[in-house]
């Protein structure tokens, strides 16, 4: 009875340890040096939200067969799960020397079930220095997203007001 116990206690140890390994699995990988870059823009202009960095954002294979369809003349995009679309953020507004890293990393990760998702993303930002993820549930990254579904000043500004998902540089394959 008491090997029982003890035996209880180990496995209730082992798996808090598991739930917890889970629950701080990274969402961003350790390299994308071989994704595809959304958009050949230079956002070398300051932004709102993302302020004066000069940024390159990259989506993963799984986001590049995101899928259009027609809704009420509308083109709506959606990105299935499990994409990824991954904004570098460097120190300044000037072009990153060779070699040069970024500070951070934004990321929007495709996961409509995850509790922390918005708008089925998951908002996450990469402090480079650290490696320390931090997950927005807070409105703050989705409130600014949502005009990305609206003629916008940026890219080729959606003048259609086509909904697209949540992303101002929406993927389009060459
Ligand atoms: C006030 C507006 C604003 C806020 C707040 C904001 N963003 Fe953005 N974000 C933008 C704009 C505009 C772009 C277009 C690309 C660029 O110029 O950098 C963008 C681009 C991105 C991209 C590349 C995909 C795309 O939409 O083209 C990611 C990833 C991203 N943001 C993540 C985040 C995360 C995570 C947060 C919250 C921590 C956040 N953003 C908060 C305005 C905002």
């Amino acid at each position: 009875m008491r090997k029982a116990r003890a035996l209880a206690a180990v496995l209730a140890l082992f798996m808090c340890a598991a739930a917890a390994a889970a629950a701080a699995a990274p969402l961003l990988p350790k390299d994308w040096s071989k994704w595809t870059r959304t958009t050949d823009v230079l956002l070398n202009y300051r932004i709102p939200g993302h302020e004066n960095h000069y940024r390159i954002p990259f989506i993963n294979d799984i986001g590049a067969k995101v899928t259009t369809t027609s809704r009420d003349g509308r083109t709506v995009w959606e990105y299935p799960k499990g994409t990824i679309i991954l904004k570098e953020a460097y120190q300044g507004l000037a072009a990153p020397a060779p070699g040069e890293k970024p500070i951070s990393v934004y990321g929007m990760v495709k996961d409509p079930k995850n509790p922390k998702a918005r708008g089925g993303w998951v908002w996450v930002v990469q402090d480079m220095a650290t490696k320390k993820e931090s997950i927005f549930e807070s409105p703050m990254c989705i409130d600014c997203h949502s005009y990305a579904n609206a003629p916008h000043p940026y890219g080729d500004k959606n003048p259609k007001g086509d909904n697209r998902d949540f992303v101002f540089f929406p993927f389009v394959k060459k």
